[in-house]
């Protein structure tokens, strides 16, 4: 095994020698050599800058004293400071004055627009239009006014929902309750019918007319505007909860209705209540706006 000469490349042999192959003594690259020495040297800085090596009790801590539990802990104390202060800006100001102004827009149109999702959405749909059952709140007939404290309300203690503070709404059946005969709710049916500009029977929907301004009127409004202070829905549009057919109609005059809205005061914090009475402002000013 005596080290030789390579004829070929000038090189030394290492004298090691399988099957009459020699391996060349070739010197390692100066480049990993460097990064060795660095990666040394790196090493020792890190031991003595940062904690390091356990002890019996302890740990050696570095010269920065750096702890990543002390750096979460920082982190944590800065986001609830700045959760804080979104608090206070939001539930400080006028509602009105909020949903004008386009940085709070901004801010927070996001994080409404998924708190909708996860608790609004099964209800009123996707696109807040609602369905058989449940309001549209897209467009701009309101049943408790579309006054944006008004809504926040509702959406705070719900509707027939049992909250101590709940709004009552409710539409007696008056067929059930024999109030007024079959012919009659097919009169007044036909007269509902003509509120929206639908073709009826004009006989029977005069004779309805009559009953509708004795019975009617005192909740959903002379002209069946309705009226905001009973949750009694408008029935001269044509966005309707629990459908405008012929059909439909009846049978809401003959068994009543009572729509349960929930509360969320005690699911949602007050401020996510602010950020979603803003969304569906927003979410119709900018409906309008297309
Ligand atoms: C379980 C179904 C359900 C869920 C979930 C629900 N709602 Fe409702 N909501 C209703 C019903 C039903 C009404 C109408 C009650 C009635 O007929 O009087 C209503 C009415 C409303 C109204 C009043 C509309 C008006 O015209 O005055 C607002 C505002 C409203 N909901 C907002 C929300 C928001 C915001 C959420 C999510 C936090 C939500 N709702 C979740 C069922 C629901
Ligand atoms: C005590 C007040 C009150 C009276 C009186 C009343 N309603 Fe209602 N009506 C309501 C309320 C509140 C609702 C909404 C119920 C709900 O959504 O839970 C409603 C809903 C309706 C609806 C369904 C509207 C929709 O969008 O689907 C129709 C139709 C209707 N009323 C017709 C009548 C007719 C016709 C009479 C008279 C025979 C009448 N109401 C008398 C309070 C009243």
């Amino acid at each position: 095994m005596a080290v030789e000469q390579d004829p070929h490349t000038k090189q030394n042999t290492t004298g090691h020698e399988w099957d009459g192959i020699k391996e060349l003594d070739t010197p390692v690259p100066k480049i990993l050599t460097w990064s060795y020495i660095l990666t040394l040297f790196f090493g020792i800085l890190y031991w003595v800058l940062y904690p390091a090596f356990p002890g019996v009790s302890n740990f050696t801590r570095g010269l920065f004293d750096y702890s990543s539990r002390s750096a979460v802990m920082n982190d944590v104390a800065v986001a609830s400071k700045t959760k804080e202060t979104n608090e206070a800006e939001l539930l400080s100001k006028d509602l009105t004055d909020l949903a004008q102004d386009a940085s709070i827009k901004h801010k927070y149109m996001n994080s409404a627009a998924i708190l909708y999702k996860d608790n609004c959405s099964v209800c009123h749909g996707p696109d807040l239009k609602g369905q058989t059952n449940f309001p549209n709140l897209a467009d701009h007939h309101w049943l408790w006014s579309g006054d944006l404290s008004e809504i926040e309300t509702t959406i705070k203690y719900g509707i027939n929902s049992g909250h101590d503070e709940e709004r009552t709404a409710e539409m007696l059946g008056f067929g059930t309750s024999e109030a007024l005969t079959f012919n009659e709710i097919n009169q007044v049916t036909q007269y509902v019918l003509s509120l929206s500009g639908k073709t009826t029977n004009d006989a029977l929907a005069k004779k309805g007319q009559s009953i509708f301004n004795e019975q009617c009127a005192s909740c959903h409004g002379e002209k069946g505007e309705g009226g905001l202070e009973v949750g009694a829905p408008s029935l001269t549009d044509k966005s309707w909860i629990y459908g405008g057919s012929q059909q439909a109609i009846k049978d809401t005059i003959t068994k009543g209705r009572k729509g349960v809205m929930p509360a969320w005061e005690h699911r949602l914090s007050p401020f996510d209540i602010r950020k979603l009475t803003l969304f569906l402002k927003w979410k119709q000013d900018d409906a309008r706006a297309q």
